[in-house]
């Protein structure tokens, strides 16, 4: 198996070489490429990524990403973006449910899973700015549509057998067309399904998160919804994602590369430890998987924990009480 590393910047920096610590402490025959990506690279050499980057990272089987910041250029085209449309990784998988001891805003119980489409919708990256006006293209394809709707049949198979389909067809053309992909593909593999206007959705997933299972919805809805269900499952620095296609994947902590505290040592790396399990999970490591997920319920439960939870634990304190109950369940 042959992994790209990207940390990028920021604290991608500091959280990353803590996930893949953690990961080395199992012991598993990974070969690591390191990669610089992102815009310290941008401000060294005045490209974020390069040609060459992206035929290193297609001879790689997945990629494990840290975060990157965005260079204050106008022109400049998001390097997330880029990877994604590259590598085909066209769903993005973002599971919640409440940690160990970790506090909530509001309802205690909930296990869902966003699954976004990540290649097309609003950001397509066609985009138009005049004087007096900017345009940007929404692409909604049936392929698109069909696929990410498979791959959410697929989870609901595993899980509570049914999806939800968020959308605004109420407004948007391009959008009662993917719900009715949906559907048709949803009632394809008989899996039962809701369907949900965005706004309102966005109203009941903090009200009542309990109720759903699996979402699927276009990308900037999926976008939005996802940093809005980090702040339900108790916030950035504990929620991972994968993105996936068929050929490649890539595993990244939701949050950003938050210059706010970038440096201080004090990043949560749990985000970026739990992309690491959803990493194993793909490549078909469950046992190790789970117990990656039981050393971070340790430290969670015996209070190790960064700033952002209310602890006063350091980004390396708490991975090297996660990598010890990883060596300690040998
Ligand atoms: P952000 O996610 O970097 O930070 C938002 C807030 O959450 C900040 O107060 C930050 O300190 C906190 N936070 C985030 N992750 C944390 C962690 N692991 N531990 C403790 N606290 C954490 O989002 P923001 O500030 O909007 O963006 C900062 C930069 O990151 C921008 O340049 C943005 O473009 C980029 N970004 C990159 C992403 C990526 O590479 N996937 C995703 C989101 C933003
Ligand atoms: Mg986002």
């Amino acid at each position: 198996m042959k992994l790209a590393v990207i940390p990028g910047d920021g604290i991608g920096l500091e959280v990353l070489p803590a996930a893949l610590s953690v990961l080395d402490a199992l012991g598993l025959d990974i070969e690591k490429i390191p990669l610089e990506i992102g815009y310290g690279k941008w401000e060294r050499t005045g490209s974020a990524i390069t040609d060459e980057d992206i035929s290193i990272i297609k001879e790689c089987d997945c990629v494990l990403f840290g975060a990157i910041t965005t260079p204050p250029d106008p022109n400049y085209k998001s390097v997330l973006v880029r990877l994604r449309k590259e590598l085909d990784l066209y769903a993005n998988i973002r599971p919640f449910a409440p940690l160990k001891k970790v506090k909530l805003p509001c309802v205690k119980k909930f296990d869902f899973v966003i699954v976004r489409e990540n290649t097309e919708g609003m950001y397509s990256g066609i985009e138009e700015l005049q004087q007096d006006a900017a345009y940007t293209t929404r692409v909604i394809t049936r392929r698109g549509s069909e696929r990410i709707a498979q791959r959410a049949c697929i989870l609901a198979k595993g899980r509570n057998k049914e999806i939800t389909i968020v959308h605004k067809a109420n407004v948007l053309k391009s959008d009662s067309f993917f719900r009715d992909i949906c559907i048709g593909v949803a009632k394809k593999n008989g899996i039962a399904y809701r369907e949900k206007l965005v706004d309102s959705m966005a109203y009941d997933l903090i009200l009542s998160p309990e109720k759903y299972d699996v979402i699927v919805t276009t990308n900037l809805f999926g976008d939005i919804l996802s940093d809005e269900a980090a702040a339900i499952a108790g916030g950035l620095g504990l929620c991972a994602s994968a993105n996936i296609g068929d050929r490649y994947a890539l595993f990244e902590p939701i949050h950003g590369s938050a210059p706010d505290i970038a440096g201080a040592g004090i990043a949560n790396p749990i985000a970026a430890i739990l992309s690491v399990r959803m990493m194993l999970e793909w490549m078909g490591k469950v046992k190790e998987a789970g117990v990656i997920g039981m050393a971070v319920d340790n430290a969670l439960m015996n209070g190790i924990v960064t700033p952002d939870l209310g602890g006063s634990s350091s980004t390396d304190e708490v991975s090297r009480a996660i990598k010890g109950s990883v060596k300690g369940s040998d």
